[in-house]
């Protein structure tokens, strides 16, 4: 297995809006990442990913660009980017800068230009076809509710938007559309950023013949990904952006990928195929979701752990994986997979383990390490996110499905768990901001913060903090081999690593009754080290281990 710095880093995933404010503006900026590199450093992280900071009109919070060499107002100035890359490199911390490709802000001058006229020059930057029949040109549905059409007058044509109609999306078969995005990519690489992480990268290239996507019952309109995702060119469009741009710097890359499995996540990051260097796959995060009745489901544990096997092992030959719970788009892990209540400590710590020990790169979300938890706001006013006001405006007000129905849904998993304001200390607003935020801080900030935990040993902060410790210092971490153990085990996940001669076993209890693991018949107990765990440990080095609740340990094999 070749080495590679971006293998061996932990990643941090930066929401710059809710992250720190420094201007007393209610929303977070650049500055006050700034001012906090020093806490980032303590913590360990190697490379910071920052959520989209580019100009944009906000309709999805930055993940609709206005112009791609300027930084959003609400975020500062080109000269306060300069000042956080050089601070952040002067700490040794890396930054990746989220591209944002697939589509652009319906106000970038490309997508004005555009639909003014038939004949603009810009008018091939977007994809605009004639309806059918007086309808849509296809049945595909967008990310955020309804048709992923939209009509317009102008020119009497429709264009399309896999997501909101203030995001159109790119036409990545016109050469000028590529040439514009290496342009931009290179223009950041050069000013110094280490990378990207690239959003629904896989989206890019539409199938020549846009053909209808399959119906679902009970949807109006099929979600697009189902025709969009892994399209046709793909593989062309990236190789090239790696040829011409990314390959002449030593950075790393990420794609956001829904719907890819490890076969088709090969194609994207093996070695030999000069496209990306990892992938976020979807399959773990999908799997108590029902998209369709818009429900949670319970999950499954022999399920949960039969998807990361089929991950590690799929890409352990030549590619790498990318280990997440948490981004910007899903709920708190803590909530969803772990306990926020009772064992919201050790059920924080356990999914650390279980995640932070397997092969690949680990990303870690803003609040992740102090286990901040989803939220439940009273009312639907309270909600900022698009995604969510559109279930409101789609599902209720259309008498489609009961107010409660979408709450219901929305505290499971609404984008806003994850976006609350990042939890520094128990003064009003949680030390984000001094002024009422521009989404309302989760009312458990008095309990969960960074203050109460960075001098608490045993805190979950000090034990993120831990974990990224013993990886710097175990290459065992980083590139050890993954072998699961106990598969068909329905509270347990336990699995080794194996290096050379080394060996890891890590044993993690899902959930919160006592449970039994038998020490496997080739791992002899007695000479078992432990290295990590999240109880206090009286070893009795009976074959027998009873786990406790949510119970993590990590033993070195000698
Ligand atoms: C994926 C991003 O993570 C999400 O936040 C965004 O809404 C869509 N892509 C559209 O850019």
């Amino acid at each position: 297995m070749r080495k590679k710095w971006w293998k061996e880093s932990v990643v941090y995933q930066i929401y710059p809006r809710s992250f720190k404010d420094s201007n007393g503006d209610g929303i977070g900026d650049l500055k006050g990442i700034v001012e906090k590199l020093d806490y980032l450093k303590y913590l360990g992280v190697d490379v910071l990913w920052i959520s989209p900071i580019f100009k944009s009109p906000n309709d999805d919070n930055g993940y609709d660009i206005s112009d791609y060499r300027n930084i959003m107002d609400d975020f500062g100035t080109m000269e306060d980017f300069d000042e956080l890359l050089s601070e952040a490199h002067k700490r040794g911390i890396k930054i990746l800068l989220d591209l944002v490709a697939n589509h652009t802000s319906d106000e970038h001058h490309w997508f004005i230009e555009s639909r003014k006229s038939k004949d603009n020059k810009y008018r091939d930057y977007y994809i605009w076809k004639e309806g059918k029949n007086g309808e849509e040109p296809n049945n595909w549905g967008s990310a955020f509710g309804g048709s992923a059409w939209e009509y317009d007058e102008n020119t009497n044509m429709y264009y399309l938007h896999c997501f909101s109609k203030k995001q159109p999306d790119l036409n990545w078969e016109n050469p000028n559309v590529r040439k514009e995005i290496h342009d931009i990519v290179r223009w950041w690489l050069d000013k110094g950023v280490d990378g990207f992480r690239m959003d629904v990268i896989n989206a890019i290239s539409k199938h020549p013949d846009f053909p209808d996507a399959p119906e679902t019952e009970g949807v109006d309109y099929p979600d697009f990904g189902l025709v969009v995702m892994n399209g046709p060119k793909v593989h062309d469009y990236l190789r090239e952006l790696n040829e011409e741009v990314l390959s002449k710097y030593n950075i790393m890359t990420v794609g956001e990928t829904p719907l890819v499995t490890p076969e088709i996540a090969i194609k994207y990051v093996a070695e030999d195929r000069r496209e990306l260097n990892m992938v976020f796959c979807f399959e773990h995060v999908d799997l108590d979701r029902d998209y369709i009745n818009l429900r949670k489901k319970p999950l499954n544990l022999v399920e949960l752990k039969r998807v990361f096997t089929k991950w590690q092992k799929g890409l352990e030959q030549g590619g790498w994986n990318s280990l997440y719970w948490n981004n910007h788009d899903q709920p708190r892990v803590v909530s969803r997979f772990g306990d926020d209540k009772e064992y919201w400590e050790k059920s924080a710590k356990m999914l650390a383990t279980c995640l932070h020990f397997m092969q690949g790169t680990p990303y870690i979300y803003q609040g992740e390490e102090i286990g901040m938890t989803n939220v439940k706001f009273e009312s639907i006013n309270e909600y900022r996110d698009i995604a969510t006001l559109n279930l409101y405006k789609n599902e209720v007000l259309t008498g489609k499905r009961s107010m409660n129905e979408i709450m219901e849904y929305t505290y499971q998993f609404g984008r806003d768990n994850a976006r609350t304001p990042m939890q520094w200390d128990d003064t009003e607003y949680a030390g984000f901001s001094k002024v009422k935020p521009w989404i309302k801080v989760n009312p458990n900030y008095k309990k969960i913060n960074v203050k109460s935990q960075i001098n608490d040993e045993n805190s979950i902060l000090n034990y993120y903090r831990k974990l990224i410790k013993i990886r710097k210092e175990n290459e065992i971490v980083v590139y050890g081999i993954y072998d699961l153990i106990l598969e068909e085990d329905e509270n347990i996940y336990a699995y080794t690593r194996t290096l050379d001669n080394k060996k890891l076993l890590i044993i993690c209890n899902f959930n919160e009754k006592e449970n039994i693991f038998n020490m496997p018949k080739d791992i002899n107990y007695k000479t078992c080290k432990l290295i990590i765990s999240n109880y206090e440990v009286f070893e009795n080095k009976i074959d027998e281990i009873k786990l406790r609740p949510y119970e993590a340990r990590v033993y070195e094999l000698i």
